[in-house]
């Protein structure tokens, strides 16, 4: 949920960390600092917003030295505040530190040392690994068995980078991303590759329980018992590089554009695997689908397709709610996890659950390189480019085409994926911002929508509402069509609008009927739908289409909606208010 970042090398450091900041951004964006170490002396600069925001205010970018580290937060322990950004430095001022995660025990560390004297500026769980370095360093006098020593006494889900006034340099990673890159006299220590993309290629992702020191240098990879790791050079795509906006205004708006291509793409990266998980899941008793937001939204069009065309009977669970409902998962079953980042500790918890009851893991993933990824028996990769947004856009397109893909492996004779129509039809909605624009103003000053379907329509219903908070800020629902009596009615009048998601298959005329009754109330209705109906205020029609490709068509009209809304709003649509891109902590 942050980024961390540390750069040792020949050339300043500070512009060299902004930038990488600028790129993780996605993970975290309240505030921002940055400290180098020069002439043994650590200097350190932070403030609140946006690292482009607080650069062009202090020049976190003109700092002395060749050594530093840097952080973007989402706040979890204490306000949003200068005094709570990262880099926090220890009391003593001899050390710096940045952190991604959480420490559990902060509380009963901070009253120990605060008895000790140690002093503490911010609200964060963070600083307790400044002094407890510090306490560590001042007894050990060495870098390595500090850190053995440190992380001995922490216990949470933590990735830090330390910085000490002699210009070492030491990270260690527990259930949180480390990636150290790997340049040409120089590394970087990093929660991901974005971090430095631009200056290397060259990887190694830091395997769970160990820690890193930089020095004069030389770097050293060790288990947290100091034992010496041996650990791969891994190339990384030069592909996840390519996070600029272009000629777009935002990276959101590029990412729905982008849709037209990337549902071509979505399983190509990984040969064999969609034949390996169609295998997998002929042969498993049991299979069940995992993921968060959008990406459950996804599993739950899986679980309806699977069921329908393959005739396959798939349970879904909520990666966040499987740790209380665990006992469900039978032994020697197949859990299939669903995440665009491959970081969500929600899902990488889910497949340790799993995991524990031999299960084999499928994951469906657009970071090949992810934790969830490694942990995964089968990996099928999105293969849809860097997705900066906050809001799943591309990523949830290319999560549908592989079930698709899936299905069409088991289901040969039923079912038929028709790339072309679907790519063409996006196009043809991708036309249509004049109109869908001119409807966002019209619901910039409502403050609650409802999003209506049936059927497989549902899941899209659900995941249109998702946007609509995500992007707007606006109050929205996902209703299934018949449930609409059972309670929601009561909500209807000529305060809210309704999008009706009425794609002319098999539950056009009950959605119809549905969207009458809710007319009569007063409330105004949009309607998408190849078929047109004076039913609908506003009508965005889509191509007229199948089953299979209605869930696709649907969603891009509504993303767009939302996009436009949150312009109208004045809010950020590549980073909405207190969210992050990467959920790294539950
Ligand atoms: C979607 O718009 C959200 N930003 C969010 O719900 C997201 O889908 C969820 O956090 C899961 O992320 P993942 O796919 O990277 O695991």
């Amino acid at each position: 949920m942050c980024s961390i970042i540390g750069y040792y090398g020949n050339e300043m450091a500070a512009p060299i960390i902004v930038k990488g900041l600028k790129r993780m951004e996605y993970r975290g964006y309240d505030s921002v600092g940055v400290a180098t170490e020069s002439n043994g002396q650590i200097v350190l600069k932070k403030g609140i917003g946006k690292v482009e925001e607080v650069n062009s205010k202090i020049q976190l970018d003109v700092l002395p030295g060749k050594i530093g580290i840097g952080h973007t937060r989402w706040a979890t322990h204490g306000k949003v505040t200068e005094v709570n950004a990262h880099p926090h430095y220890s009391t003593s001022g001899k050390i710096a530190i940045v952190h991604n995660g959480i420490i559990e025990n902060f509380e009963v560390l901070k009253i120990e040392l605060e008895k000790e004297g140690y002093i503490f500026k911010s609200e964060t769980d963070s600083e307790i690994i400044a002094n407890l370095l510090q306490k560590n360093y001042e007894v050990l006098k060495d870098v390595k068995n500090t850190i053995i020593k440190t992380v001995a006494e922490l216990k949470g889900h933590y990735a830090f980078v330390a910085m000490f006034e002699n210009g070492q340099l030491a990270a260690a990673r527990f259930h949180e991303p480390l990636i150290v890159g790997i340049g040409k006299n120089s590394y970087f220590l990093s929660s991901d590759v974005l971090g430095f993309i631009e200056q290397t290629d060259n990887a190694i992702y830091i395997e769970n329980g160990n820690f890193v020191i930089i020095d004069k240098s030389k770097l050293e990879i060790l288990d947290f018992n100091g034992e010496n790791v041996k650990q791969e050079i891994t190339k990384v795509s030069k592909e996840f590089a390519d996070a600029y906006k272009g000629d777009y205004a935002h990276f959101t708006l590029k990412e729905i554009s982008e849709q037209v291509d990337t549902i071509f793409k979505a399983g190509e990266s990984t040969k064999d695997a969609i034949k390996n998980t169609a295998n997998q899941i002929k042969n498993s008793k049991n299979i069940y689908i995992t993921g968060s937001g959008t990406s459950y939204n996804a599993a739950l069009i899986a679980k309806h397709i699977l069921g329908k065309y393959a005739k396959i009977k798939v349970d879904t669970v909520i990666s966040s709610e499987l740790q209380f409902s665990s006992d469900l998962i039978e032994l020697n079953s197949t859990l299939i996890a669903i995440s665009q980042s491959g970081e969500s500790a929600d899902v990488l918890d889910a497949v340790s659950i799993a995991k524990k009851v031999n299960c084999k893991v499928i994951s469906i993933v657009n970071s090949l390189t992810s934790s969830l990824a490694r942990e995964s028996d089968i990996i099928i990769g999105m293969n849809c480019g860097p997705e900066i947004g906050v809001a799943a856009t591309k990523s949830f397109t290319s999560q549908i085409m592989i079930i698709y893909k899936i299905t069409e492996e088991l289901a040969k004779e039923t079912f038929e994926i028709k790339y072309k129509e679907i790519s063409e039809s996006i196009s043809k909605i991708l036309e249509n911002h004049d109109q869908i624009r001119h409807i966002a103003k019209e619901i910039k000053k409502i403050s609650d929508i409802y999003v209506l379907g049936r059927g497989i329509h549902y899941p899209i219903a659900i995941e249109s509402a998702l946007k609509l908070k995500e992007l707007t800020y606006i109050h929205a629902e996902g209703i299934p069509g018949g449930e609409l009596k059972h309670g929601p009615l009561a909500l209807m009048d000529s305060n809210v609008f309704v999008i009706i998601i009425n794609p002319n298959d098999t539950t056009y005329s009950d959605t119809l009927t549905s969207a009458r009754e809710i007319k009569a109330r007063g409330a105004k209705i949009i309607g998408i739908s190849d078929k047109k109906s004076d039913i609908y205020d506003y009508w965005i029609e889509i191509p007229k289409s199948n089953e299979i490709s209605y869930p696709i068509l649907e969603t891009i009209p509504i993303q767009l909606l939302s996009y436009y809304a949150a312009l109208e709003k004045d809010t950020d649509p590549d980073y909405p208010r207190n969210l992050a891109k990467s959920v790294t902590v539950k």
